[in-house]
């Protein structure tokens, strides 16, 4: 079957509305190379196994810390396991490990304690807790049911000064696909805000006007990721000459006037939004199916996917905050100290990559056998600060 082609083309006439943030290090000079501090991935899905080691040093080349989450089978949902996870990460990235720090997070329960919150917390190695609605999106069987389930363990994430990192989308089955971020901002996330101002809550994967407005109109205590797919496409990319489900995600993609939305508000330069792939591999038997699984992989080339979004709504000066600072801002973490360039240099996605024997065949990442006009020079200078609180 012939792979799909980039099936949206990305000029937009998205304008910047307002300018709030201005950036220290990017320099976009005539020679065509783009300079940024390190960036984080602030929502990133490495698995474990074969795939692990297939997918861990895409992220590990062009970031310095990537926040990975918890959606194993089974979960992570100790502190212990998170720990034991980290290491068979950096076991898996072997020398380039020296380079990237893996930051954990939990999978919350309804059976979570607080106890467990103040054990990650205690470990360093923590940086969140995730909450994922049960049934709302892959591996989420095991999630929250219900939030009145686990006040203790927000109110102990307040105190413990530990993020929320929320899949925002509601689970009735009532509730269309295409509505259910707007549809759980307004039953649960607004409420949940109103009832804890002390916690600090992170709206992952953002795909809505709905979700930016709601964002910015928060505390500061609120934040969003954005991933470049959700830049990229809207959701005729699904449907363009067929199905594509290479292009299917969750949230799962928006119409255009919600692109429009996001592409705003990261030219606006808001501190409130930041850099979040989530790169979500599965194996291509997997996503090729009559029941295809959720997630699109875009850690093979992230950083030149959100240079083209950026560069899209002329706004390539705000890469390097969106990408570097604003994340490691909202955590507490120091910003890193290496750089990393970008080359404008056309070159072709691979077709696939293997993922390992026991995945029995290969990862499809997005952009397949297509061009990409934005190269990462693998050269880094610079060490990765080492992830840590800061002490106020
Ligand atoms: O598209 C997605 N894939 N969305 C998610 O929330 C989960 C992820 C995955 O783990 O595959
Ligand atoms: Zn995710």
């Amino acid at each position: 079957m012939e792979r799909p082609k980039n099936p949206t083309a990305t000029t937009t006439t998205a304008q910047a509305t307002t300018t709030t943030q201005a950036t220290t290090t990017t320099q976009a000079t005539t020679s065509g190379t783009l300079t940024i501090t390190r960036p984080d991935d602030m929502h990133v899905h490495l698995r474990d196994d074969d795939a692990l080691l297939a997918v861990a040093p895409h992220t590990a080349r062009q970031f310095a810390r990537a926040i990975v989450m918890p959606n194993l089978k089974p979960p992570i949902t100790t502190a212990e396991q998170a720990l034991a996870y980290r290491s068979r990460i950096v076991r898996a990235l072997g020398p380039s490990s020296a380079t990237f720090e893996p930051l954990m997070t939990l999978y919350l329960t309804d059976r979570t304690e607080p106890a467990e919150i103040k054990r990650a917390k205690a470990t360093g190695r923590i940086y969140g807790a995730k909450l994922y609605p049960a049934g709302a999106t892959t591996h989420s069987d095991a999630g929250v049911t219900s939030i009145a389930r686990i006040g203790g363990v927000l109110e102990t994430m307040a105190e413990e000064g530990l993020p929320l990192l929320i899949h925002g989308e509601a689970t009735d089955p009532d509730v269309d696909v295409f509505d259910r971020e707007a549809v759980f901002i307004e039953r649960t996330l607004a409420p949940l805000i109103e009832e804890r101002p002390n916690l600090k809550v992170v709206l992952e994967h953002i795909t809505t006007a709905q979700a930016v407005d709601f964002v910015l109109a928060a505390p500061p205590n609120v934040a969003a990721t954005i991933t470049a797919h959700h830049l990229l496409y809207d959701r005729n990319a699904l449907f363009r000459g067929g199905l594509r489900p290479h292009y299917y995600c969750l949230p799962v993609l928006k119409r255009h006037r919600h692109r429009q939305a996001l592409l705003r508000a990261i030219a606006t330069g808001s501190s409130k939004f930041f850099l979040g792939t989530d790169s979500a591999p599965h194996p291509q038997s997997q996503k090729e199916a009559s029941c295809g699984c959720a997630g699109c992989y875009t850690a093979h080339a992230a950083i030149e996917l959100y240079a083209e979004a950026f560069e899209a709504v002329s706004a390539l000066d705000k890469l390097d905050a969106f990408a570097s600072a604003h994340g490691a801002n909202f955590y507490g973490l120091s910003r890193n100290q290496g750089t990393l360039t970008l080359r404008r240099e056309a070159h072709t996605v691979p077709n696939s990559f293997p993922l390992g024997p026991s995945n029995q065949g290969s990862l499809i990442p997005l952009r397949a056998g297509e061009t990409l006009g934005w190269r990462v020079d693998t050269t880094l200078t610079g060490h990765p600060s080492h992830a840590r609180y800061r002490s106020a």
